[in-house]
C-alpha cells in the first residue's frame, strides 16, 4: 500500500525517529563523497502552484543524487488551470510516476490528489502544513543537541502553516513546544486540540514572546505573510511588531539557544540581520537539511 506524508500525523515516532537517522546517513555519505542510488529507475514529480528555492531545488537534488530523476510541474502549465479534475489529474499522473511533491494553497486539494493517486504524494508545503521542513529543522536541532528529548522550542510570530507542522511534530514526538503569537494570528484551534488530545510534550499558545523564549533551546520564527497573504504584508508588519526576533529577545533565552528561520528571510521584519547572522543561527544547516532529509523520506516511500 502506498503512503503518503500530508501532515505529520502520518508519522508514528519510530517513523520519524528512522528517518532522522536515514537523513544523517545520507549526510555522511555525501561527506564522504560516497554513492548510493537505490532510487534508480524511479520518477518523483514536484507539482508546484507556488514559488520555491529550497524545497524544489532540494528535492531535486536529492531525486537526483539517488539515481532517479525529478520532474518539475508548474501547475500554470497543466490542465488544471482550465479546470481538469484533481481526481483525472490524480490518476493520468499515477501512469506516470513512482511519488509526487507537492506545493499548493489548499490542503483539501492535496488530499483529494492523495486519495485519487496510486503514488506516494508528499507535502511540500501548503497554506497549513509543512511537514519536511520541520523534519529537516528537527534533524537539525538532534544535530546540535543530541535530540529532542526535553528541548523547549519557542515559536515566535504568526500562526502559521510551518507552526502548525511544529505543532504536529511536539504531539507525535513529545517535546515542549509554545507559540507567541498576536491575537487573531494563533495557529487554528483544531490543530492545538488534535495535539493536546495526543497527550505527548506540551503545547501552549501565549501572547508575550518574552515568556515564550525564556529558557528555551530553540528560537524558530518565519515570514510574517506567507505565499497568498502578499495583500496584507502591510497590515500585518503592525501587527507582529513586537514579535520580531531580535538580540534583546534572544538574550532571554538559552545562551546555546539556537535560532532557526525555514527561510526566506525578511531582515528587518521578523527576525534582526545581526541574530540571522550571529552565533546562534544554524539557518543555513536547516537549508542544507532539506536535502538530506528528502534523501531519506524518498528512499523510505519509493523504493
Ligand atoms: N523553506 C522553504 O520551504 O523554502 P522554499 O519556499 O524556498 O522552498
Ligand atoms: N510560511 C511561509 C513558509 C515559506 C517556506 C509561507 O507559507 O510562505
Amino acid at each position: 500500500m502506498k503512503r503518503d506524508i500530508l501532515t505529520l500525523w502520518n508519522l508514528s515516532k519510530a517513523e520519524m525517529d528512522a528517518l532522522f537517522a536515514s537523513a544523517a546517513n545520507w549526510k555522511r555519505l555525501r561527506r564522504e563523497g560516497k554513492l548510493a542510488q537505490p532510487l534508480v529507475g524511479k520518477t518523483l514529480g514536484l507539482l508546484f502552484d507556488k514559488p520555491s528555492t529550497r524545497t524544489r531545488l532540494s528535492f531535486e537534488a536529492a531525486m537526483v543524487q539517488l539515481g532517479g530523476t525529478p520532474l518539475f510541474i508548474n501547475v500554470k502549465d497543466t490542465q488544471l488551470i482550465r479546470n481538469e479534475p484533481i481526481e483525472d489529474t490524480a490518476r493520468v499522473l499515477s501512469r506516470y510516476l513512482d511519488g509526487l511533491a507537492v506545493r499548493t494553497y489548499s490542503q483539501d486539494l492535496l488530499t483529494a490528489l492523495a486519495k485519487w493517486a496510486d503514488i506516494p504524494v508528499i507535502n511540500a508545503l501548503t497554506d497549513q502544513f509543512h511537514p519536511c521542513q520541520v523534519l529537516s529543522d528537527i534533524f537539525t536541532i538532534i544535530e546540535r543537541k543530541g535530540g529532542y528529548e526535553g528541548v523547549k522550542v519557542a515559536w515566535v510570530g504568526d500562526g502559521n502553516n510551518v507552526a502548525h507542522s511544529w505543532i504536529n511534530a511536539a504531539a507525535v514526538l513529545g517535546f515542549d513546544l509554545v507559540c507567541a503569537c498576536p491575537k487573531g494570528h494563533h495557529p487554528a484551534p483544531w490543530v492545538i486540540e488534535m495535539a493536546k488530545r495526543a497527550c505527548r510534550g506540551s503545547v501552549r499558545v501565549v501572547l508575550d514572546p518574552l515568556e515564550a523564549v525564556k529558557n528555551a533551546d530553540v528560537i524558530y520564527t518565519d515570514v510574517w505573510a506567507s505565499m497568498g497573504q502578499e495583500s496584507e504584508a502591510m497590515r500585518r508588519r503592525a501587527v507582529f511588531a513586537g514579535y520580531q526576533v531580535n538580540e534583546a529577545m534572544a538574550e532571554k533565552a538559552k545562551q546555546d539557544v539556537l535560532v532557526m528561520h525555514c527561510l526566506p528571510a525578511h531582515r528587518g521584519e521578523e527576525i534582526t540581520a545581526g541574530v540571522l547572522e550571529g552565533k546562534n543561527s544554524v539557518v543555513w544547516d536547516q537549508a542544507e537539511n532539506k536535502m538530506h532529509m528528502h534523501k531519506a523520506i524518498l528512499e523510505a516511500f519509493l523504493k
